[in-house]
């Protein structure tokens, strides 16, 4: 019992801080490119959400940098999920998504969203609200793999909310993922690779989510064959 009673508040636990700190940690500015041939089931901010933003809310006298009405800038990944008050996997609970639905945004005489459109942003947020692109080409650049141009930027889109540098002794089970010096550590032991490719010796990241994209899982072991520099 006691056992059962100690899941059940470790679980808790887990769940507040999962939904508390969830921008806690440095956005990614540029988007992680899968690698993959574009899927028609994931959404790509970059390929499908941002043109939308772009189009119908980033203009003067809206939301673009210089007008940035009532301090809502929709121009970028990093503006529209912090201004906009985008909480991943939980459109309901987004800002920007319940202007869109339920005060219709943009406001006449501008053309409202269409129902598609809508779709696309709510199932972004839906996905965790990344950062992603994809070339229809879908080659996997595994080649010149850095810390600072690639690895950084998948551990941001997808671990830093658990493993980030305020939140990882409880969130990331002690396990920090935001500095070069302790992601070599589990680089080089064996978990960081491990963990992404859901080996069964180690515990499948990212926790409870959906496996990283191949590519990514490539890139970060092309980066950690290669000897995990800081580069
Ligand atoms: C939802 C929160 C969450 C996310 C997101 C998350 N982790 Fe974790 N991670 C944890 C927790 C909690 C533990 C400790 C689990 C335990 O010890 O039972 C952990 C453990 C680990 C470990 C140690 C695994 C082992 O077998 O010892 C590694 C490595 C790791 N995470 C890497 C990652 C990477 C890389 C990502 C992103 C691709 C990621 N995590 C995303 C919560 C998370």
């Amino acid at each position: 019992m006691k056992k059962k009673l100690f899941l059940f508040f470790s679980l808790a636990a887990i769940a507040v801080l999962l939904f508390s700190c969830t921008h806690d940690v440095a956005l990614p500015e540029d988007p992680v490119d899968t690698g993959e041939p574009c899927d028609s089931t994931i959404v790509y901010f970059a390929n499908d959400v941002l043109p939308i933003f772009e189009a119908h809310c980033a203009f003067s006298g809206c939301h673009d940098a210089q007008t940035s009405e009532e301090g809502v800038q929709l121009d970028t990944y990093v503006n529209i999920v912090t201004t906009g008050e985008v909480k991943p996997f939980k459109p309901g609970s987004s800002e920007v998504y319940e202007q869109i639905v339920e005060n219709e945004m943009p406001p006449s005489p501008y053309e409202p969203l269409t129902a598609d459109q809508k779709s696309i942003i709510e199932k972004w947020i839906l996905q965790g609200a990344k950062n992603l692109t994809c070339t229809s080409s879908g080659t996997c650049d595994t080649t010149n793999v850095t810390y600072s141009g690639n690895i950084t930027a998948i551990l941001s889109n997808s671990c830093l909310s658990c493993h980030g540098a305020s939140v990882y002794p409880d969130a990331g089970g002690g396990v920090n993922l935001s500095n070069y010096d302790a992601v070599k550590v589990v680089a080089s032991d064996g978990r960081l690779y491990g963990s992404v490719n859901h080996d069964p010796d180690f515990i499948a990241m990212p926790l409870g989510l959906s496996q990283l994209p191949n590519c990514q899982i490539k890139q970060i072991k092309a980066w950690i064959d290669a000897g995990a520099p800081n580069n």
